[in-house]
């Protein structure tokens, strides 16, 4: 049995509709997308290439602003929130190209996410080794140049540094795109832990079967509407 606190919605879409400012009048990208993310599930997002599953993510972590609709994160509309404050606290993205500061170490990567996050970590140090540890890197990799690691340490690295301030909610776009299925399968169970133990939502775009068999609620994007299928219920 659920408690309440699992259930909680975290993220809503209200009648969200996108489409890009070069585009003509009625080429939206998205149209009239209602759903809800609750705490506790990993969701997968699928759909081909082109159906807007990039540009839904950039909308929920308030990088594209100007869409119709309304979307809410903890029961506040992001249009009221300081963007900024958002995306550096309260959600976590984990972008296809990694997006790591490669001439910095691997920690380092992780410290200076903690420090332009508003969240109080004593000791970031200690905090980006037990991160790494987390996502299965050994201390040996602390002072490895983001250069030096191969794409699925980087991966992981990415996902240590989404998680360093704790946010509720994990976006992550294609994050086992380049891997092999046993490192992609070691991905999953670090998002599993999250969700399932630490309560988190956990927001995956992406073209694996295996992903989304493992995930709690399967989204399709397809023909500029999102369709749900609910996998099932842990
Ligand atoms: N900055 C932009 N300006 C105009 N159109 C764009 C822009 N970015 C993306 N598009 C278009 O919007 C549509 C959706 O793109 P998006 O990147 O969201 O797709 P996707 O589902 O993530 O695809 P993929 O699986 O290939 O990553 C595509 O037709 C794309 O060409
Ligand atoms: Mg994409």
């Amino acid at each position: 049995m659920k408690t309440e606190k699992e259930n909680k919605e975290i993220l809503t879409l209200e009648n969200v509709s996108y489409r890009y400012s070069d585009a003509d009048k009625n080429d939206y990208v998205l149209r009239n997308i209602n759903y809800s993310f609750e705490l506790g599930k990993i969701y997968a997002i699928k759909g081909k290439s082109g159906s807007g599953k990039t540009t839904l993510l950039s909308l929920i972590s308030g990088l594209e602003t100007k869409y119709e609709g309304n979307i809410e994160y903890n029961g506040k509309s992001l249009k009221k929130m300081d963007l900024d404050l958002y995306r550096n606290t309260y959600i976590g993205i984990v972008f296809q190209s990694y997006n790591l500061l490669p001439h910095l170490t691997a920690s380092e990567n992780i410290i200076l996410s903690m420090e332009i996050s508003k969240v109080k970590v004593k000791d970031k140090k200690k905090k980006a080794l037990e991160l790494m540890k987390k996502v299965g890197l050994s201390e040996c990799f602390e002072h490895r140049r983001v250069l030096k690691l191969s794409g699925g340490e980087q991966q992981r690295i990415a996902i240590a540094r989404s998680m360093s301030y704790h946010p509720l909610v994990l976006l992550a776009d294609e994050p086992t795109g380049n891997l092999d299925k046993e490192t992609e399968d070691e991905i999953l169970n670090i998002f599993k832990e999250l969700a399932h133990k630490e309560n988190k939502c956990v927001i995956i775009v992406t073209h694996s079967k295996n992903v989304c068999d493992n995930a709690d609620v399967v989204y399709e994007l397809k023909k500029n509407k999102i369709e749900k299928h609910e996998l099932s219920e842990k």
